[in-house]
């Protein structure tokens, strides 16, 4: 049955039924900060009592388990996505006057969703779904030098913490991109991202280069530069160093092997005369 038909086949139950109704909620996403506590509105229109309905909170992209469900006047906990246990709740003192909106603490990156809110009666049920964006702000990026590396020295970027996944991106002084290798992107249990990007930089006049992180859905930037003395970039010096205490070595042990050749000599001659 689509979607229209079964709208047509409410509405004709509805003229006959005595208890219908319609559930309603924000069209517009929740967008959630991370850590904070939200509330996921849901309601009965008319605002009749809830209390003797099933009310089961669903996201869309995880099937086969709940949210949250309250049936026969209490809380089922059986199926519910291990992740929200703890962290859902109804507010059971407004079911009667048909609010059954669902509130969610601490949120985290895997809370981003569409949820649906479905309510059935005995002879009736109604859906709404809403949409809930989370927003994380993640670590200012740590920059790490690895070392020579073929064609260059070798940096690291890294940086944690962030919903939705963000985008690094290596820049040099003149803020000109350089090409990096890809990304490598980690999601920890909560579902907050954490990148890290590995670049190859040549001297240049500055020797500044700045790892930027970005996210433009939720409108954040955050830089770190680096300056690299051109000391690092060169591996003649210390070369030259080897070279020239290797040689003065050379020229001690010959010096020294001279000295005690004459003084042998000298004492030799002594004897003879
Ligand atoms: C139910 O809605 C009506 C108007 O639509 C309002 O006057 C009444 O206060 C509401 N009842 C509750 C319990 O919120
Ligand atoms: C439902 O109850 C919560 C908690 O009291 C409240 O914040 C929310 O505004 C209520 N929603 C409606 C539609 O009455």
């Amino acid at each position: 049955m689509t979607e229209e038909n079964t709208k047509l086949l409410k509405l004709f139950i509805c003229l006959f039924s005595s208890e219908s109704f319609e559930v309603l909620g924000p069209t517009d996403p929740i967008v959630a900060v991370a850590g904070d506590d939200i509330i996921l509105p849901c309601y009965l229109k008319p605002n009749i009592s809830a209390q003797d309905m099933t009310v089961d909170w669903l996201n869309l992209d995880i099937i086969d388990e709940r949210v949250f469900r309250y049936q026969n006047h209490r809380i089922i906990l059986d199926d519910q996505i291990p992740y929200y246990r703890g962290r859902s709740s109804l507010f059971e003192e407004e079911l009667w006057r048909g609010n059954t909106s669902l509130k969610l603490t601490r949120v985290q990156g895997t809370d981003e969703g569409r949820y649906k809110c479905l309510i059935q009666s005995k002879s009736w049920y109604d859906d709404f779904t809403v949409q809930v964006l989370v927003k994380a702000v993640g670590s200012k990026p740590v920059v790490s030098i690895e070392g020579h590396r073929e064609g260059g020295m070798g940096l690291l970027c890294e940086t944690e913490g962030w919903h939705p996944e963000p985008e690094l991106v290596w820049l040099n002084s003149k803020g000109v991109h350089l090409s990096a290798r890809t990304l490598e992107i980690h999601r920890d249990f909560k579902g907050f991202y954490r990148v890290k990007q590995h670049v190859i930089v040549q001297e240049t006049d500055t020797n500044r280069f700045t790892c930027r992180v970005q996210q433009s859905r939720i409108n954040e930037k955050m830089e770190t530069e680096i300056h690299l003395p051109s000391q690092l970039f060169d591996p003649t010096p210390w070369k030259i160093s080897l070279i020239v205490l290797c040689c003065l070595g050379a020229v001690t042990v010959i010096g020294l092997s001279l000295a005690v050749y004459c003084i042998c000599n000298k004492n030799g001659n002594g004897e003879i005369i």
